[in-house]
């Protein structure tokens, strides 16, 4: 399907072919629906098969809970990582899930490391319990992601890869009613269908580096805004406190270096040798992600330092439990079982996003979002260690019932066309990096944001996107725009965001959240005091 325009009709299309997305699709066809996935790139380029650390789940298989786990104990990890800002009822249905989401896993045939009645479990910052189970040592996202695939060609899934979403398509009632895609050449083709399901992951591209792959350009938020969804929590993008230092003018994607080996004992050191999180939290080098990443970034200011050490010296057998971090160290010339590894931290995951309830629905009739792009409540301000695999098992597959279930009423017809093509602001990426970088990262201030906005909108100029480039740059204006319209709006420091002219946490944020839609032209930053309104 490459000569354009053309035209193809399904019951469902998903965006994207991470965890969410193959889960929602391989559900969703179960279910009898026809469905099609699209990937602007291979259906393995996305940051699913980057994931090292595990899936943090409570299996209950009573392993967990003869070492006193629960799932209560989770939620109540999760709730004091986010800062305040979980969705309590959103968060104790998605990990009560996750047993079942795992199990379903495993059923397509993922292998885990551990005897299967008694997987192998570690923890990782933020965790109260040896929780997040792993596949391959470190390679657990390529476990998830080979499985799926290979679930994927059993059930004769149609995947179109090398084709970029440009727009979802929607009836004069506002109802979705397709996709406009553009292939490699840049032509422009319609997949018609009444649900779309965006499952198009991360935003790390907005910055200059990033443990995300190259596909991660925020293509989600863009698409969901244009077809008048909102977004809310976007100001909370976490920074992962150890991707590999590869030297000053490394941009582009950092291998991660995964925090399990902190919970297998691995140390961080300042380049003077001291503790990095000493007397900053009880947990240490264990506390979540926001806490560890933000003292790096302080003893970085104060040391005029371009890395931390991360010592796994003492780590049993580390070269063998972490093959794919001896494999990023030994590129660079580190030996993990010998040798320090030189780290700082590093754009990792978008904490909010697409507006969904706990089914995926957002707020446009036939457009569900599920994975690190849709924004459930899960995370409030800054996620818990592994819980990104765990939603994306989870809300795939409640997204793929809910359109099962939306799609078995009465339908209505409808045709959607090729639209007219339509102008829009383009950045220059490496602009757009750098001012996000330098306005938008850990420690951001009011003039920061500002003049972030204005040199990305200083390298923007109109023009219709046909090619992936232009429909990935799109998307990454947009994003920022967004990105820093929230972000100057929370006047307070929490969580993944901080603030150096707000340096305190405020109460009135606590229930309060920026929402960010498209009004004609514009982006439009509310302020809404119903956070948690929106689960069921
Ligand atoms: C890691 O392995 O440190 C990353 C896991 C995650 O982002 O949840």
């Amino acid at each position: 399907m490459t000569a354009g325009p053309w035209e193809t009709a399904a019951d469902l299309v998903v965006v994207g072919s991470g965890v969410a997305g193959l889960t929602a699709a391989l559900a969703a066809r179960r279910a009898g629906l026809r469905v099609v996935v699209v990937t602007k790139d291979a259906p393995d380029a996305g940051s699913t098969r980057w994931a090292q650390g595990g899936i943090a789940v409570v299996l209950g298989d009573g392993v967990s809970e003869r070492a006193g786990d629960s799932v209560a104990a989770h939620l109540a990890d999760t709730l004091a990582a986010g800062g305040g800002l979980v969705d309590p009822a959103a968060a104790g249905a998605i990990l009560a899930a996750g047993p079942a989401a795992v199990a379903d896993l495993r059923g397509e045939g993922a292998v885990f490391d551990g005897p299967p009645g008694a997987l192998a479990r570690t923890r990782e910052g933020g965790h109260s319990a040896l929780r997040v189970v792993h596949a391959g040592g470190d390679a657990t996202g390529a476990e998830v992601e080979r499985a799926l695939l290979a679930a994927t060609r059993r059930a004769e899934l149609v995947v179109l890869p090398g084709h970029a979403a440009s727009a979802v398509l929607t009836g004069p009632d506002g109802a979705v009613e397709g996709l406009e895609v553009r292939d490699e050449e840049g032509r422009a083709g319609v997949l018609a269908a009444p649900a779309v399901l965006l499952a198009t992951g991360g935003v790390g591209a907005l910055y200059e580096t990033t443990t995300n792959p190259a596909v991660a350009t925020a293509d989600g938020w863009a698409l969901a805004l244009r077809a008048g969804a909102s977004l809310a929590d976007v100001e909370f993008v976490q920074f992962h406190p150890t991707a590999l230092y590869v030297g000053a003018d490394g941009k582009g994607r950092a291998p991660l270096v995964t925090e399990a080996l902190r919970g297998e004992g691995a140390v961080l050191r300042d380049t003077s040798g001291h503790s990095v999180t000493a007397g900053v939290h009880p947990l240490g080098d264990l506390a979540p992600r926001d806490v560890v990443a933000a003292a790096i970034t302080r003893r970085l200011g104060e040391l005029g330092a371009e890395h931390v050490w991360l010592d796994a010296t003492g780590v049993p057998d580390v070269a063998a439990r972490f093959p794919t971090v001896a494999a990023a160290c030994a590129a660079i010339g580190v030996d993990l079982a010998r040798d320090p590894i030189p780290v700082r931290p590093a754009a990792h995951y978008a904490c909010g996003g697409v507006v969904t309830d706990t089914h995926g629905r957002t707020g446009v009739p036939g457009l569900w979002a599920a994975g690190e792009v849709a924004r459930t409540g899960l995370h409030g301000a800054n996620r818990l260690a592994s819980n990104s695999l765990l939603e994306g098992l989870v809300m795939g597959r409640r997204a793929a019932d809910d359109v099962a279930r939306a799609l078995a009423g009465p339908r209505r017809l409808a045709a959607p066309t090729l639209p007219t093509s339509v102008p829009l602001p383009v950045a220059d990426r490496a602009a757009l990096q750098a001012a996000m970088t330098r306005g938008a990262a850990i420690g951001r201030d009011a003039a920061g944001l500002a003049a972030a906005s204005d040199a990305v909108e200083a390298a923007s100029t109109l023009r219709v996107p046909r090619t992936r480039a232009d429909v990935e740059d799109a998307a990454l204006t947009l994003a920022a725009h967004a990105l820093l319209a929230a972000a100057g709006s929370r006047t307070e420091t929490r969580g993944c965001h901080v603030r150096a002219d707000h340096p305190l946490t405020d109460d009135h944020w606590q229930r309060a959240s920026a929402t960010v839609v498209v009004e004609g032209e514009r982006l439009h930053v509310g302020t809404t005091d119903a956070r948690h309104g929106g689960a069921a």
